[in-house]
C-alpha cells in the first residue's frame, strides 16, 4: 500500500453483528488508516458510540445524539473526506434505502453524496437475505457499480442456519486495503507467484521439507494483486489464510510444483519465485511405514528439480525473479544464482539474523538486478513486497 493516509468512513447499522464492525476498526487503524463512523440509531442498541470512537479516535457520529438537523451539513464533509465508504454490518434496511434513493439520516445521506467507491458488507436474517427485494436492491446497487463482499453461511444469531453472517472481518480490512491501494500499475499483467517450502515424502508419515512460512510469497501475491494484476499464487503446505482474488493452488512436492508452474509459465508477464524448494528428494519413497530396527538407519537422497533454472532456460518474454536464501557470502551466492538461473532480479535473504526472514513478519534484503543492487533497511514482508514491484515496473517490458 502507499503511504499516503487514507479515510475510510464506516457506517455501522443495527444487527448483532454491529460488535464485529469494531474489529474492522481496529484492522484498518494498524494500517494507519484513519476511520470516521457513523452509527444507525439502532446499531447504537448493540454496540456503543464510545468504543467506536475508542478505537478510532475519532468523534462517532450518529443521529441519536446530533443536534437536530446538524447531519445535513457533516454528511458533505465526511463524503468529500472518504477514500472509501463501508457499510459494515450492512442491514436489508440501509440496503433498500440506498437502493431507493432514501437519504434521510445521516449515513443515507452521506452515501448519497460521496464520489467515494462504496461498499456493503450485508449481514442479515438468512430469509432476509434471500428475499427477492434484498436481492432486488442488492443486483440494482451492483448495476450502479457499488460493491459487495458476500455474507458468509453458517449458524445465524437467531439460531437460524444460511447465508447471512458478516464476511470475516480480516477479509473485509484486506478488501478494503486493498481497494485504497493508488498505484494499479500492473492492470493487465498475469503474475505468478511461488510460495511456501516443499516436502519430499519418505515413507507414508514422515517428509523432508524446511523453515519457510510462505509470508514473503504470500505478501508478494498480495501486493500484484493489490496493484492490478490477475495474479496465480502456487504455494507449498503452509498455515497462512488464501489471499483474496487470487489464483490458488496448493502443492506438496518439487515435482508438483514444477508441474503446475509449467502449465502456465509460456502466458505469465512476471514470475516470482519465492518458494523455498526441496533440492533432494529420497531416492525411494517407501509405500509403508519404515520400522525402527537396533541398526543405524540411511536415507538416500536424490536430486530433484531445480525449477527456476527450468524456467530461465525457457524464458522469453518474461521477468524472471529469484530468491536466495545465504547464510554466508549473501552478494556474491546470490550474483551467481541470478546469473546461472538466467534471472532478471533476485531477492537476497540473509537468513543468519535473527529478527527477520523465516517465521518473522520482517526482512532485511537487497535486490540484484543484471546491473543494479539496492539495499533496503529492514521493514514489514508488506513492505518488500512493494518494493520488488517498483523495481519491477522499471525492468517492465
Ligand atoms: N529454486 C527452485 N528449485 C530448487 C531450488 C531453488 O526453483 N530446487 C528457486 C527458489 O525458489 C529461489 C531460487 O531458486 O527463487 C534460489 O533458491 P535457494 O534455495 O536460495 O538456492 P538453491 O538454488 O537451492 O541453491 P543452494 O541451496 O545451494 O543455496
Amino acid at each position: 500500500m502507499s503511504h499516503q493516509k487514507k479515510t475510510v468512513v464506516l457506517g455501522v447499522t443495527g444487527g448483532i453483528a454491529a460488535y464485529k464492525a469494531l474489529d474492522i476498526v481496529s484492522r484498518l487503524k494498524k494500517y494507519d488508516i484513519d476511520v470516521h463512523v457513523i452509527m444507525s440509531n439502532s446499531s447504537c442498541e448493540f454496540v456503543t458510540p464510545l468504543s467506536f470512537q475508542s478505537l478510532s479516535q475519532n468523534i462517532v457520529i450518529s443521529d441519536m445524539f446530533a443536534e437536530p438537523k446538524s447531519w445535513e451539513i457533516q454528511h458533505i464533509s465526511l463524503a468529500k473526506k472518504a477514500d472509501l465508504l463501508l457499510i459494515a454490518p450492512a442491514t436489508a434496511n440501509i440496503i433498500g434505502k440506498v437502493a431507493n434513493g432514501i437519504a434521510d439520516d445521516m449515513l443515507s445521506t452521506t452515501v448519497m453524496a460521496t464520489k467515494a467507491p462504496v461498499v456493503f458488507a450485508p449481514a442479515m436474517n438468512t430469509n432476509m437475505y434471500a428475499n427477492k427485494i434484498v436481492q432486488d436492491n442488492i443486483s440494482k446497487l451492483k448495476g450502479y457499480g457499488y460493491d459487495f463482499i458476500e455474507p458468509n453461511s453458517g449458524r445465524l444469531a437467531c439460531g437460524d442456519n444460511g447465508t447471512g453472517k458478516l464476511a470475516d472481518t480480516k477479509l473485509i480490512a484486506d478488501i478494503v486495503i486493498s481497494k485504497l491501494h493508488t498505484c494499479k500499475d500492473l492492470v493487465g499483467k498475469k503474475v505468478l507467484v511461488t510460495a511456501g517450502p516443499t516436502i519430499a515424502p519418505i515413507d507414508p508419515v514422515r517428509y523432508i521439507s524446511n523453515r519457510s512460512s510462505g509470508k514473503m510469497g504470500y505478501a508478494i501475491a498480495e501486493e500484484a494483486r493489490d496493484r492490478g494484476a490477475d495474479v496465480t499464487l502456487i504455494s507449498g503446505p503452509c498455515d497462512l489464510e488464501i489471499p483474496f482474488g487470487v489464483k490458488f493452488l496448493k502443492v506438496e512436492t518439487n515435482g508438483d510444483m514444477l508441474c503446475s508452474v509449467l502449465k502456465i509459465y509460456d502466458n505469465m508477464d512476471i514470475v516470482v519465485k519465492c518458494a523455498a524448494v526441496a533440492d533432494y528428494k529420497p531416492k525411494k519413497y517407501a509405500k509403508e511405514k519404515i520400522k525402527k530396527t537396533d541398526k543405524e538407519f540411511t536415507l538416500e537422497l536424490e536430486k530433484d528439480n531445480d525449477i527456476l533454472y527450468e524456467l530461465g532456460k525457457k524464458k522469453k518474454n518474461q521477468i524472471l525473479v529469484g530468491f536466495a536464501a545465504e547464510s554466508e557470502n549473501l552478494l556474491k551466492n546470490a550474483e551467481a544464482k541470478l546469473n546461472k538461473k538466467n534471472l532478471d532480479m533476485i531477492v537476497a535473504n540473509d537468513i543468519s539474523c535473527n529478527d527477520t526472514g523465516f517465521k518473522s513478519d520482517f526482512n532485511r534484503v537487497t535486490i540484484l538486478t543484471r546491473n543494479d543492487k539496492f539495499s533496503l533497511d529492514k521493514m514489514t514482508k508488506k513492505e518488500v513486497a512493494h518494493e520488488l514491484f517498483n523495481l519491477i515496473n522499471k525492468l517492465k517490458r
